[in-house]
């Protein structure tokens, strides 16, 4: 792969004189979904697919950023004097958003660069292509301009750029597992102090299979940004009627047990609210209770939990889909599937199974020919292995 990526950098830049080769990688979510944003716990890991840049710095203040998935746009041509984001810009505002994120923490970018990428994530799979993107970025930068900043600044600097210049407002579950993936383990983290495990994810005889269905509703950036402020509301009705009845300080949805939840959802005055915060709460229980059972060995509750999961993004969430739904409703079906759910932010995307060795040709030709009949489409699929965070190739 370097040996590629060097050969393509010097056609497009002449040479490749003084660069060097970096990877960050893409990130499937396990469990604990939506739960980023509400002070929950997340369950996500790094893979092994994810995006390459090869990076020279340059003596003038100019960018010339190049994508070999986009090569009909060509060198892209811009400068540091012009860190502002631009629709026509595409795809190189969220290199330049990371830039831009770092000056604002101070870090003053002196010189600019040349910067060949290639992503090995599906283009709109939902597996984090942006995030990767903007973990390179960040390391890339690092090296460059030996920036003292962690591994985990790199993940509040994408996540900084994606919310203020990029204008999505995510939480930090996709740049926090690209930034701190670890081989073969997923990253317990709670979101609400971002103290993190790893799990080492020990799949005896089964593997986790990403199924893409290759659809993407145009809705995901407002429908994402309004489940937000629906838990945000529902989470000030609850902090209201606590304080007036002299009760305990309730910082996030994700500090609540259900029990807690259900003796006061009553507070939150709207039933779709109600939901929302409903799965909020449930969600993040079932991730801490799904890492308890893959730490004690027991992968089948994990499957059940995931299937559970999904219920809840489909019914109280409703983040889901009809053609994803076909995809899991087929999973589960098939014998050898240990669990099967939505992954990411919904509306289309990926599904994540966890599938035992000898069904993954069966779950591939079911799943298929399902989607075929009832959908009229064709979705790929992935098994996945489990990677580390950034490196330098
Ligand atoms: C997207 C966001 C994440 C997270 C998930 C849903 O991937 O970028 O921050 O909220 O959706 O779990």
């Amino acid at each position: 792969m370097k040996e590629k990526l060097l050969e393509e950098f010097s056609k497009v830049f002449g040479d490749n004189e003084g660069t060097k080769v970096y990877f960050a990688p893409g990130r499937v979510n396990l469990i604990g979904e939506h739960t980023d944003y509400n002070g929950g716990h997340v369950f996500p890991c790094a893979l092994t697919v994810g995006t390459y840049g090869v990076a020279r710095k340059r003596t003038d203040h100019k960018l010339n950023l190049y994508s070999m998935n986009f090569e009909n746009l060509g060198v892209i041509e811009s400068s540091l004097e012009d860190l502002v984001p631009h629709d026509e810009a595409g795809w190189t505002n969220y290199p330049k958003g990371v830039m831009w994120a770092f000056e604002k923490r101070g870090k003053k970018i002196d010189y600019g660069m040349d910067l060949l990428l290639y992503g090995t994530i599906p283009n709109g799979s939902g597996l984090s292509s942006s995030a990767s993107l903007e973990v390179l970025t960040g390391s890339i930068l690092r090296d460059m301009y030996g920036f003292d900043v962690s591994n985990e600044d790199l993940a509040l600097i994408g996540q900084y750029s994606e919310n203020n210049f990029n204008g999505c407002n995510c939480g930090i579950m996709d740049q926090f597992a690209s930034a701190m993936g670890k081989k073969d383990n997923a990253i317990f983290l709670d979101t609400a102090t971002l103290q993190f495990e790893y799990a080492p994810v020990v799949l005896e005889g089964a593997k986790i299979v990403v199924t893409n269905s290759n659809v993407k509703h145009s809705l995901v950036d407002s429908a994402y940004n309004e489940r937000r402020s629906q838990c945000e509301t529902a989470l000030h009705e609850l902090q209201e009627a606590e304080a007036k009845a002299g009760g305990r300080e309730i910082k996030s949805l994700g500090d609540l047990t259900p029990d807690e939840f259900e003796a006061r959802k009553d507070a939150i005055k709207d039933d779709v609210r109600k939901l929302r915060a409903k799965h909020a709460v449930y969600e993040n229980q079932r991730t801490m209770d799904a890492v308890a059972a893959l730490r004690a060995g027991d992968i089948e509750k994990f499957g059940k939990l995931m299937n559970a999961s999904h219920v809840s993004l489909r019914d109280d969430y409703e983040v889901s889909c009809p053609e994803i739904d076909v995809l899991v409703e087929e999973a589960w079906h098939v014998d050898g599937v240990i669990g099967s759910r939505i992954t990411g932010g919904g509306f289309g995307g990926c599904t994540v199974s966890i599938v035992k060795d000898e069904a993954i040709d069966t779950f591939k030709e079911k799943l298929a020919a399902a989607y075929s009949e009832r959908c009229g489409k064709t979705c790929d699929f992935y098994v996945v292995e489990i990677g580390d965070g950034p490196v330098i190739l």
